[in-house]
């Protein structure tokens, strides 16, 4: 079974009181991840390690980065390396949120090689893709998407997508309030899915995660994640609240 996910993006909210009093309330919530499931928590790059040491010792719950540099090492002023990340025990990396492509212009090839030096450095990439309104409204989004992930996913190997993550963000549904419905999610995910099998075979296309994210929150977690090809969401706005998250988490197709 694919495993299905829970990825919180706290983006650039909290301060480090605030992040450590969000891990530990979480701690606290009745929430339940079988052995199927992960909670990833997408954290500020200073606040990684203490909320790491909060988690320290639960089963399925990992912290992540937001972003990290396409360069391996050297002279880029403010960059963190995925080596970096590596070395301080971090598994998960956000590449290519919405927010990233609009405010620092991060293009396709770039993105495609963040993803060769995430997986050189054996961090799990969580590669978010997703239309903005004009397409969606001009009814091109699975062409658009398809070029998303040909441009940076398709030089990577079928073996590579062992540890391979996708989150479907429509752009026009982040922060928004106005979520994709489960029948354009759903239709979505199937679309990516097949646009994977195509270039790796329907085992691959198989175990891939594809998360939907797009003001997911407590009320439509189990109405969207219920969709064949939804593997969970990846939420910002509600994963600022620890009994709204928990709850999402309790959302998780069994
Ligand atoms: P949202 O953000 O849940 O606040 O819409 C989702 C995201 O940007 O990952």
């Amino acid at each position: 079974m694919r495993k299905q996910i829970a990825a919180a993006n706290w983006k650039m909210n909290l301060s480090l009181a605030e992040a450590e009093q969000l891990a530990n309330e979480l701690l606290k919530t009745d929430h339940q991840l079988s052995a199927d499931q992960l909670a990833i928590f997408a954290v500020p790059f200073p606040y990684l390690l203490p909320v790491k040491t909060i988690f320290a010792g639960k089963t399925g719950v990992y912290v992540a980065a937001q972003n990290c540099s396409a360069k391996k090492n050297g002279a880029y002023t403010g960059e963190v390396s995925a080596a970096m990340l590596k070395s301080i025990g971090i598994e998960y990396v956000l590449v290519g949120h919405s927010e990233r492509r609009e405010y620092n212009h991060e293009s396709n090839a770039e993105l495609a090689e963040k993803l060769n030096i995430a997986l050189e450095n054996n961090i799990k990439p969580i590669f978010c893709c997703g239309e903005p309104l004009a397409i969606r409204d001009a009814a091109t989004q699975n062409d658009y998407v398809s070029t998303q992930l040909k441009e940076s996913l398709f030089h990577l190997s079928a073996a590579q997508m062992n540890n391979f993550i996708i989150a479907y963000e429509p752009i026009w549904a982040i922060g928004t309030g106005r979520t994709a419905s489960s029948e354009q999610a759903q239709e979505m995910h199937a679309n990516i899915r097949r646009v994977l099998e195509e270039q790796y075979g329907a085992a691959v296309a198989d175990s891939v995660s594809i998360l939907y994210g797009g003001s997911v929150k407590a009320a439509n977690a189990v109405e969207i994640f219920g969709q064949a090809d939804v593997d969970g969401g990846l939420v910002g706005g509600a994963s600022l609240v620890a009994t709204e998250f928990a709850a999402i988490i309790n959302s998780l197709k069994q």
